[in-house]
């Protein structure tokens, strides 16, 4: 599921009695909800249901077949090499990289509570969609569980039944919720595999074992989103016309500028890595958006160097708005700060969603 961002936040102490001796983990605080944090989404469960599958029922069911194989159930095992592996990091990488794990685990639980929710709720009406959505949702459990023990290495965990009771939701409807989870969980494969296979050559900056699980676990990630490509493919409409390409180009825009600027504004945690986040996050865009050109209509003009001095600025305005939020300013003093911000931010937005986009047949001719 979509990625993360970087929110200092403090920790509480549980009041449970089994977390009182010293070693056992501090249940974390969830990161302030921004623009920049994963979302939790809900959608419409009657549409879903009432799904027609028929124009691409033979994909899907072969999808469901793959799942279904769980290629997976035994690589998720914690081994020796995390033992100690938590002390051996200075206190700052400890710091962006505790932020990683728990931006990742968010969305990797968002994923499992969207998932199970529809599996649960369609499971009568669209058997074979409930189906795959369970396998998914099984898949990011064990990805969100494995993200939250890596955390109690560090002394931490997330309490994910408060989340689930206590984010705010994001209503979409079904073909919105189909743009969002596949651009999610494909931007998400070229982001575990570009750090996997950067620390394949470059095994001195693995910081964490963590790392080690990432190129069966990126499988994951791949197979969800070629899910929500056949879905897409069934439900035609989704991808077809001038509405479709509108809406594709907008999530394409939202998905690539958040990551863009939220990677940026935690760029340490690359630099930990032996990564720079300007030049991996550009990598990953453009992967992603060759890929999603195998499903959208249009994708966008990502060699166009105005698509990232626009992202530039962005980035900028985005430091003027933390600056102007850590100052001391009364609140109503902060806002008038932070107005001329916004609205650069809304017109460098609108001006991004403007630039010609490139249709996806020029892109991916062999696929489509
Ligand atoms: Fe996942
Ligand atoms: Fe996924």
């Amino acid at each position: 599921m979509v990625p993360p961002a970087a929110t200092a936040t403090e920790s509480h102490q549980s009041a449970s009695p089994a977390l009182g001796s010293p070693d056992a983990p501090v249940i974390k605080d969830p990161a302030k909800d921004t623009i920049l944090t994963p979302r939790f989404y809900t959608t419409d469960f009657d549409a879903m249901a009432a799904m027609d599958l028929q124009p691409n029922v033979v994909e899907l069911e072969a999808i469901c077949e793959e799942f279904r194989k769980d290629y997976n159930r035994h690589h998720f095992v914690r081994n020796a090499e995390f033992e100690g592996a938590a002390d051996k990091l200075d206190p700052e990488t400890r710091r962006v990289f505790v932020e990683f794990l728990e931006q990742s685990c968010t969305s990797e639980f968002s994923g499992f509570l969207l998932y199970k929710e529809l599996s649960r709720r369609i499971k009568q009406k669209n058997p074979l969609l409930a189906e795959c959505f369970a396998h998914m949702a099984r898949d990011e459990a064990r990805h969100a569980g494995f993200l939250n023990k890596a955390m109690a290495d560090f002394g931490l965990q997330l309490d994910l039944g408060f989340l689930t009771a206590n984010k705010a939701y994001t209503h979409f409807k079904p073909k919105f919720i189909f743009y969002a989870t596949y651009l999610s969980e494909k931007i998400g494969y070229w982001r575990y595999i570009a750090i996997y296979r950067h620390l394949e050559q470059h095994p001195e900056s693995k910081i964490f074992p963590i790392f080690n699980f990432f190129e069966n676990w990126c499988q994951d990630e791949n197979r969800h989103g070629d899910f929500f490509d056949a879905l897409m493919k069934a439900q035609p409409d989704t991808v077809r016309g001038f509405t479709a390409r509108l809406w594709c180009r907008f999530f394409l825009l939202a998905v690539f500028a958040t990551m863009y600027v939220r990677d940026v504004a935690r760029k340490e945690f690359y630099e930990a890595l032996g990564l720079d986040a300007r030049t991996y996050d550009k990598y990953v865009i453009a992967k992603t958006n060759e890929t999603s050109a195998r499903v959208f209509p249009v994708v966008l003009d990502v060699e166009n160097p105005k698509f990232w001095q626009r992202l530039e600025r962005l980035v900028n305005n985005n430091q003027a708005l933390s600056d102007a939020d850590a100052s001391a300013a009364p609140a109503p003093l902060k806002a008038l700060r932070k107005l001329p911000f916004w609205a650069a931010n809304g017109l460098e937005m609108a001006k991004l969603f403007l630039m010609a986009p490139i249709r996806s047949e020029r892109y991916q001719p062999a696929v489509r």
